[in-house]
C-alpha cells in the first residue's frame, strides 16, 4: 500500500529512463530476478497491464520470431496460424487469437483430464489434424494454475511436442506463478525453464496490489524488435546514456503506469524467505479448508478432492438434499442453489464467493485463497456463514 501511495505521488511515466530512472532500474533488477527464478539464464521481460495483455505479448513475440515480415507487410500471405491452449485456460488466449486476426476458431481448446490438466497426446492430435488441413500451428500455451480448477498443465511433455513440431511454448502462470517462490510447491511447474515465454502476475498469488503483471522471454531482443516503433520525440538514439534503458519502446503502449515500485518494495520488505512463507501459508490455508470440507461432507461436496492450487471448488448442500443420492439431477439443483446462495451472501453483506459452471458441471463455488492475511478462523467463519445462510434453501 505504501508503494502504491508513493507511486501515485511520484506519478512517473515508465517510458524512458530519463523520466523514470530509479523505477526503470527497479524494473530491470526485479524482472531479472524473476527470470532467474524461472530458470532463464538470459532473456528479457516487461510489465504489462494484466495477464491478458502479457499473454498477448507472448503471442505477438512468437509470431514476430517465426514470421517477422508481418510487422511491415501485414498478415496477408502468412497462412492460417493456430494457437493451442487447454479447454480450461483463461479466455485471454481466445482474446489474443481475436486481436491478432487469427480468429477465435483458430484458438484450439485441447481436452483436459479429470483434474483439468491439458492432455499432451490430445495436443499432438490437434496439431497433426491442423497440419493436415494446411494450417500453421505456431503457439502452445500451457496454463500453470488454471483460473477455475487451479490445474497445472504438464509442461515437460508439451515442451517435447513443441520441440518436435517447432512451435513456441508459452506458460501462462498468471495465477500460479507464485509457486516458483516456494521450494515445496515449485515442482508443479517443472520444465518451465524450457518455455519460450512465461506470464507471471504478482498481483495474484504474490498479493501485490493491482495491477502488476510480468511477461518473460527466453530470447533477449525479441520484445524490442517486435514492438519497437522508434518514435523520435521519445526514443532518440543519440541520448547521452545507454538507450537500452528506454524500455517504453518494447511495448504497444506509450504512457506506462509504474507497476514496479510496489512489487520491489514488497519483495525488499518480505525477502525471499518471507515470500516463500507467504506462498506456503496460502497452501496451508487451502489444506485446512479442504480438511474442514471433508469433515463436513454431508454439507459440502468437493468438485475436486485434491486441487493443485489454492482454488477450492464445492457445492453447498442444504438440509433437504443431504440424504438424496448424488445424480446429475441433484447437481443441476445444486447449481441453481449456488446462484441463490450467492444472492443471500451479498444481501447479508458478509461473504462474496465466486461461482461458475465448468464444462458440463453446473454452477459451483470457487473459493480462492490469495490473501496472506487469511487465517483458519476466517475459513471457519466462511463455512459457518454458508451454513447459516443456506441450510433452508
Ligand atoms: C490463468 C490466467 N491467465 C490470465 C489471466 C488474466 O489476468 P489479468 O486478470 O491480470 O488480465 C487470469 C485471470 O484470472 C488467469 O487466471
Amino acid at each position: 500500500m505504501a508503494g502504491e501511495w508513493l507511486t501515485a505521488t511520484a506519478n512517473t511515466n515508465m517510458f524512458t529512463y530519463e523520466i523514470a530512472a530509479v523505477f526503470i532500474l527497479m524494473e530491470q533488477v526485479t524482472l531479472k530476478k524473476m527470470r532467474d527464478i524461472i530458470g532463464f539464464s538470459k532473456g528479457d521481460s516487461i510489465l504489462g497491464p494484466g495477464g491478458s495483455i502479457s499473454n498477448l505479448y507472448a503471442c505477438l513475440c512468437a509470431r514476430h520470431k517465426m514470421y517477422p515480415s508481418y510487422k511491415q507487410k501485414g498478415l496477408m500471405g502468412l497462412g492460417q496460424l493456430v494457437i493451442y491452449t487447454s479447454e480450461h485456460s483463461h479466455y485471454s488466449m481466445k482474446g489474443a487469437g481475436m486481436v491478432m486476426g487469427f480468429g477465435t476458431d483458430h484458438v484450439i481448446e485441447v481436452k483436459t483430464d479429470a483434474r483439468g490438466r491439458m492432455i499432451p497426446e490430445e495436443l499432438e492430435k490437434c496439431i497433426l489434424a491442423d497440419k493436415a488441413k494446411g494450417f500453421k500451428p505456431f503457439f502452445v500455451c500451457c496454463t500453470a494454475g488454471t483460473t477455475v480448477f487451479g490445474a497445472f498443465d504438464p509442461i515437460e511433455p508439451c515442451a517435447d511436442i513443441c520441440k518436435k513440431y517447432g512451435l513456441w511454448l508459452h506458460v501462462d502462470a498468471a495465477w500460479g506463478g507464485g509457486v516458483l517462490l516456494s521450494r515445496k510447491h515449485r515442482t508443479k511447474m517443472n520444465g518451465v525453464e524450457r518455455a519460450d515465454s512465461v506470464t507471471w502476475n504478482p498481483h495474484k498469488l504474490m498479493g501485490t496490489p493491482l495491477q502488476c503483471s510480468t511477461v518473460h522471454f527466453r530470447e533477449d531482443g525479441l520484445l524490442m524488435s517486435c514492438n519497437q516503433l522508434s518514435a523520435d520525440y521519445l526514443f532518440q538514439q543519440d541520448k547521452h546514456y545507454d538507450v537500452n534503458y528506454d524500455t517504453g519502446d518494447k511495448v504497444i503502449q506509450c504512457g506506462r503506469h509504474n507497476d514496479i515500485f510496489k512489487l520491489w518494495l514488497m519483495w525488499r520488505s518480505k525477502g525471499d524467505k518471507g515470500y516463500e512463507r507467504h506462498i506456503d501459508h496460502l497452501f496451508e490455508m487451502t489444506e485446512y479448508m479442504l480438511k474442514k470440507l471433508k469433515e463436513k461432507k454431508d454439507r459440502f461436496h468437493l468438485i475436486l478432492e485434491e486441487p493443485e492450487c489454492t482454488n477450492v471448488s464445492f457445492w453447498y448442500i442444504p438440509k433437504r438434499l443431504r440424504n438424496v443420492p448424488h445424480t446429475p439431477e441433484k447437481e443441476k439443483i445444486l447449481g441453481e442453489l449456488t446462484a441463490k446462495l450467492k444472492g443471500r451472501m451479498m444481501n447479508a453483506g458478509t461473504l462474496m464467493i465466486g461461482y461458475q459452471p465448468q464444462g458440463d458441471i453446473p454452477n459451483f463455488f470457487r473459493s480462492i485463497i490469495s490473501n496472506a492475511a487469511v487465517q483458519e478462523y476466517d475459513i471457519d467463519f466462511m463455512l459457518e456463514e454458508l451454513e447459516r445462510l443456506g441450510h433452508d434453501l
